[in-house]
């Protein structure tokens, strides 16, 4: 559907959450590193809308503004977020209708009409059902585009159907639906159904705003239930078919702080099954959480307790873990991320060796070949081939050359208490331990730095910098009292 004004969506995410018992709008709440509306945005952003609608109602401006911030950080970007409109990939347009009565899923569609009226189909989706995969929505839209019925739901069979809404099948007529029965609304035997609905459709957007005219209150709270429109699309003659996906985690609909914690587990399960089977080791699936977005290289082994975050990129052969945080990183080949590593916006050049206990803060480049190790934090610094950090040590608005010795202890002071400085270290210069370099300043090539200098002027290329007092041997007028001073 690649024409303007062919496909638009329309997330319903207007709706007040309360079985979250959160003050926080249940689309914010997060699954994994993304809140659950941002998720359903990237995903249908493949799908290449030509609009994207969101119903906002409840904490409206609250949703708005978050939505902006997550926009902008993750690869759906939206630089120019301002006011009710955004652009996707500088494709789709985001629009914000703030539905004003919040009496159901229909008067949401409602009251986003004029904003989809344009669009020959209309994708309607729910903000709080983010587990879709995109493959299947694309294979969904073909199904709809080659049997053109006026409304294609997605649906699964569920063991539990639970609180979901049940597909009522109209058995002449081959995929088929009569109607869509909310659970509160079900007879028994209406209950025993298995196949629900997932609350995704395709619609032919002139059946859906005829349908959605004639829907009547209903239930205990008095709304208007956009599933009531496949009843009314029947009966102005139209057809409404259900578009069944094997796999039943796809439909998870979060009403709830424990569905968000299964529906949680479920998507992990599918990334870390996706992972092995394109070869990489998992060694514990139960203790390891691996986020949608990231991708791993063969033979790489993630030991139990991680956590990859973000857009991370992992290349082939690495060694990851027990424990650590690996978040919007770039892993080169070989890398190993030894115990209770945490790294953030940093990369990792091959065969370096970060940790144990190692912290990369953003915009960190260590290697190839270079070692952070225990207790070192690195921030804002380049960490040339071949060079060392193994103890003790912060090094942070650095430029280090190849093969630099840092020594344990370590550190630059790049902060003066208003203004941030940096410090050049050039190839094979030696860092003594306990070093102070105080920034701004720069060490030559070869240079050598004895142990507990403070460092506060350049050092030329190939000396020997000195910066502390000489040590100075007296005698003692009295001599010490013994250390063990108690009876025996
Ligand atoms: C809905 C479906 C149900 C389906 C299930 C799938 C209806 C009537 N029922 O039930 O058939 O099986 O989703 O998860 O549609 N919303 C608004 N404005 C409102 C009310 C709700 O925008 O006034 C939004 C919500 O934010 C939510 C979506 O519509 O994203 C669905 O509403 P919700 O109350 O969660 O419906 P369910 O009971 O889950
Ligand atoms: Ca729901």
């Amino acid at each position: 559907m690649p024409q303007k004004n062919e496909l638009g969506v329309l997330i319903l995410a207007a709706g007040l959450g309360t079985r979250m018992k959160s003050d926080l709008p249940k689309v914010l709440h997060m699954l994994g590193d993304m809140p659950l509306l941002t998720r359903v945005i990237k995903k249908i952003a493949h799908l290449n809308p030509s609009k994207i609608v969101i119903v906002v109602g409840h904490k409206a401006k609250m949703v708005k503004e978050a939505l902006g911030g997550f926009l902008e950080k993750y690869p759906v970007k939206a630089p120019h977020f301002f006011g009710n409109r955004a652009k996707v990939r500088g494709k789709a347009e985001i629009v914000f209708v703030t539905q004003k009565l919040l009496k159901g899923s229909g008067r949401a569609v409602q009251e986003a009409a004029p904003e989809i009226k344009k669009f020959r189909h209309t994708l309607v989706l729910c903000g709080d059902a983010p587990l879709f995969r995109t493959e299947t929505l694309i294979k969904m839209r073909a199904f709809y585009l080659k049997n053109r019925p006026d409304c294609a739901v997605l649906t699964a069979d569920l063991a539990e159907p639970g609180g979901y809404g049940r597909i009522k099948r109209d058995p002449p007529k081959l995929g088929g639906v009569e109607a869509i029965i909310e659970a509160p609304d079900a007879s028994p035997a209406e209950l025993a159904i298995k196949e629900v609905n997932s609350g995704a459709y395709f619609f032919s957007t002139r059946a859906l705003l005829a349908a959605i005219k004639r829907l009547k209150r209903k239930g205990s709270k008095k709304e208007y239930y956009l599933t009531d429109s496949v009843e009314n699309i029947l009966k102005a003659g139209g057809q409404v078919l259900a578009f069944k996906t094997s796999d039943e985690t796809e439909i998870t609909g979060i009403n709830s702080r424990k569905d968000l914690a299964g529906a949680y587990k479920m998507l992990n399960k599918r990334v870390l099954e996706k992972l092995m089977a394109g070869g990489v080791t998992i060694a514990d699936p139960e203790n390891t959480y691996i986020e949608e977005g990231v991708k791993i290289g063969r033979d790489t082994v993630v030991a139990p307790g991680m956590h990859i975050r973000g857009a991370t990129v992992i290349g082939k052969n690495c060694k990851l873990g027990p424990y650590g945080l690996v978040e919007d990183c770039k892993i080169e080949d070989g890398v190993e991320i030894k115990f209770f590593s945490v790294l953030t916006l940093s990369r990792v050049r091959k065969g370096s060796v970060i940790g144990p206990f190692a912290h990369l803060r953003p915009a960190s480049d260590v290697g190839p070949d270079g070692k952070v190790g225990n207790f070192s934090e690195i921030k804002k610094s380049r960490i040339g081939r071949g060079s060392k950090v193994p103890h003790l040590s912060y090094v942070g608005d650095t430029e280090m050359g190849e093969r630099v010795n840092v020594g344990a202890g370590t550190i630059t002071c790049n902060y003066n208490g208003s203004a941030k400085h940096k410090t050049i270290i050039g190839k094979r210069a030696f860092i003594g331990s306990n070093t102070n370099l105080v920034a701004p300043v720069k060490v030559g090539a070869g240079a050598r730095i004895a142990a507990g200098s403070t460092i506060t002027e350049d050092v030329p290329p190939g000396t020997l910098a000195l910066a502390r007092a000489r040590q100075i041997i007296k005698k003692l007028k009295k001599r010490p009292a013994p250390l063990e001073t108690h009876k025996r």
